[in-house]
């Protein structure tokens, strides 16, 4: 699905379009003079989203593609930073997921995949990103964290540890482009109510909506802001479980009975 690209200076492109965050983020940076490159696997829910943006006066551009293989994706963001400079990118797509109930572990197959979509691939599009941006003068990156990033949580140790090492490539990358004019941001947001976490069981304190979420991740871009943490209450949770002695962190953590409901019953192409 392909609205005819037009030069813009203000081009966005984000993954994870097709669904939750990334979907509200198009919706808002959706305008007259700015063009959306959105990136999902959902062609259907893709060409939904652009539809939506381009009622609100942006052109847009649809890719449907899987950040597992990220050689083709680093391929994908040559091709379209070419074809129209991007002025910011935003890495929102991501997959959760939760040890199976009464399994020891998480899959490794899961574990190499998670990695791939939340950690390798965006760090990859990242670099090649700031290396074009600093070339030509400026721009902005962003990439979702997670507040899982901060914690050791037992029954995800593959979000919250390719998390961990998105959050640090984010703020090491910062370091290095911020004397080239190229923010890059961090979000790390608690729950936000988005299919994501819609799949976890029991309750999810200080719930965001996409839309809310969204309004403050486009406000820490435009302010360039290094890192933003929301809703606070998990700065708190993250600074007590980093000054409290480890052992102690992991009993309580261990204690925690969260589920999720298998990807496939709700990732259709609805
Ligand atoms: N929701 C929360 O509570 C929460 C909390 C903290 C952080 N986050 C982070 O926020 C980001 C957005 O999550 P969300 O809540 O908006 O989740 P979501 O509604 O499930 O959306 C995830 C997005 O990532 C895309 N995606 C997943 N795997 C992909 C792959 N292999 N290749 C290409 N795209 C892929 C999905 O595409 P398709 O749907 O087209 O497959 C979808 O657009 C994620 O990085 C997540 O870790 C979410």
């Amino acid at each position: 699905m392909q609205q005819t690209p037009q030069f813009s200076s203000d081009t966005t492109l984000i993954t994870g379009a097709s669904s939750g965050i990334g979907e509200a983020l198009a919706m808002l940076y959706a305008q007259p003079g700015a063009h959306l490159i959105l990136w999902g696997r959902s062609p259907t829910r893709l060409a939904k989203v652009a539809k939506n943006a381009a009622q609100r006066g942006a052109t847009t551009e649809c890719y449907s593609l899987d950040l597992t293989e990220t050689n083709t994706a680093l391929e994908q963001l040559r091709h379209n930073d070419t074809q129209t400079p991007i002025s910011r990118l935003i890495l929102a797509a991501g997959l959760g997921d939760i040890r199976k109930d009464g399994a020891l572990t998480e899959a490794p197959s899961l574990v190499h995949e998670l990695c791939l979509v939340n950690f390798t691939t965006p760090a990859t599009l990242a670099t090649e990103m700031a290396d074009r941006m600093a070339k030509r003068g400026g721009g902005e990156i962003a990439f979702l964290g997670s507040v899982a990033a901060f914690h050791d949580l037992p029954m995800s140790t593959a979000y919250s540890g390719s998390k961990a090492g998105l959050a640090r490539f984010s703020t090491a990358l910062h370091a290095a482009m911020a004397p080239h004019h190229v923010s890059v941001t961090l979000i790390s947001p608690g729950y936000v109510d988005t299919p994501m976490s819609q799949r976890l069981s029991g309750h999810l304190p200080f719930l965001v909506s996409p839309d809310k979420a969204a309004q403050k991740i486009k406000r820490a871009i435009a302010r360039k802001k290094i890192h933003l943490i929301f809703p606070w209450p998990f700065a708190v949770f993250a600074f007590l479980e980093s000054h409290l002695p480890r052992p102690i962190v992991h009993r309580l953590l261990r204690l925690s009975n969260v589920q999720q409901t298998p990807r496939d019953s709700k990732s259709t192409d609805a």
